[in-house]
């Protein structure tokens, strides 16, 4: 074991579970965060090195609490993956404003204030932020101006987050996974989405939690020392293909 911890928010299930999961493998602590306390709690028991810390990553009070709790617990955060996130797809003129702000709330709020908490703990031990956006956030469509519009807005908070605390030793980059059968995606894809998602994808699958975890805990690495303010796209190349008309395979 090494001492170095990471906060997860979301790490009761899906992506945040895998990654958590994962980054124990590799050695870490990790503060497992999630508002779904029930989850947290099966979730953490299911790992060695981990503690789960019930808090609502979209309200300000509770993020002071979280920071608090955990560096109590652990003494020290090396990294910060705001993973958290919620999905509500609706037409713009269906999209009223507590729809869009609930997606704001966690998607953008969350991210920015889990961040902006854990900021004197990560200068001490000149420390890392992986964001989790989404390939919404890179491509527009339909349905998504609520979501797509926090996912862009998240990018761009990576950026800034590297270009101001670069000199604080802190790195920032950003995830944008393609889709990935959790519960967040499941909620809102039917067959028929599933399908177009497969025709758009030149690796024509979904991916897997544990191939976006992959990318987040490597960019937690001293390996990824020289990495910030990038965003990548674990998409199974969905966002490299302009054109991606099934008619126009062969
Ligand atoms: N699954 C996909 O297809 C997909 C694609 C692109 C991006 N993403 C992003 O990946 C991240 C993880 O998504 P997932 O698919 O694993 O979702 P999920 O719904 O399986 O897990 C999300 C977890 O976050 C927790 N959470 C939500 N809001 C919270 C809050 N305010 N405070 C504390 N915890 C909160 C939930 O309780 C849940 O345990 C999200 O940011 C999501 O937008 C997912």
């Amino acid at each position: 074991m090494t001492n170095s911890v990471a906060l997860i928010t979301g790490a009761a299930r899906g992506i945040g579970f895998a990654t958590s999961e994962l980054m124990v493998k590799q050695g870490w602590q990790v503060a497992m965060v999630d508002r779904d306390f029930e989850a947290l709690q099966a979730a953490a028991h299911q790992l060695d090195h981990v503690e789960a810390f019930d808090f609502d990553i979209s309200k300000i009070d509770q993020v002071a609490d979280m920071t608090k709790a955990v560096l109590a617990s652990f003494g020290r955060i090396d990294a910060v993956v705001n993973n958290a996130g919620v999905a509500d797809f609706g037409p713009i003129d269906e999209t009223d404003f507590s729809r869009w702000r609930d997606v704001m709330a966690t998607n953008l709020d969350g991210t920015f204030l889990v961040s902006q908490a854990a900021l004197p703990a990560l200068k001490d031990t000149k420390g890392c932020i992986v964001n989790v956006a989404s390939i919404s956030g890179l491509r527009a469509s339909t349905l998504r101006v609520a979501y797509g519009t926090s996912k862009a807005a998240v990018i761009h908070l990576t950026k800034q987050q590297a270009a101001e605390l670069g000199e604080f030793g802190i790195r920032a980059n950003c995830v944008c996974p393609g889709p990935v059968r959790t519960k967040l995606a499941m909620a809102v894809h039917t067959q028929e989405i599933i399908d177009a998602y497969h025709d758009a994808i030149p690796l024509n699958r979904y991916g897997t939690e544990n191939e976006i975890a992959q990318c987040i805990a490597f960019l937690c690495t001293p390996e990824a020392s020289y990495i910030t303010g990038q965003t990548i796209a674990a998409d199974g190349g969905f966002e490299a293909t302009g054109v991606g008309l099934p008619a126009l395979r062969t």
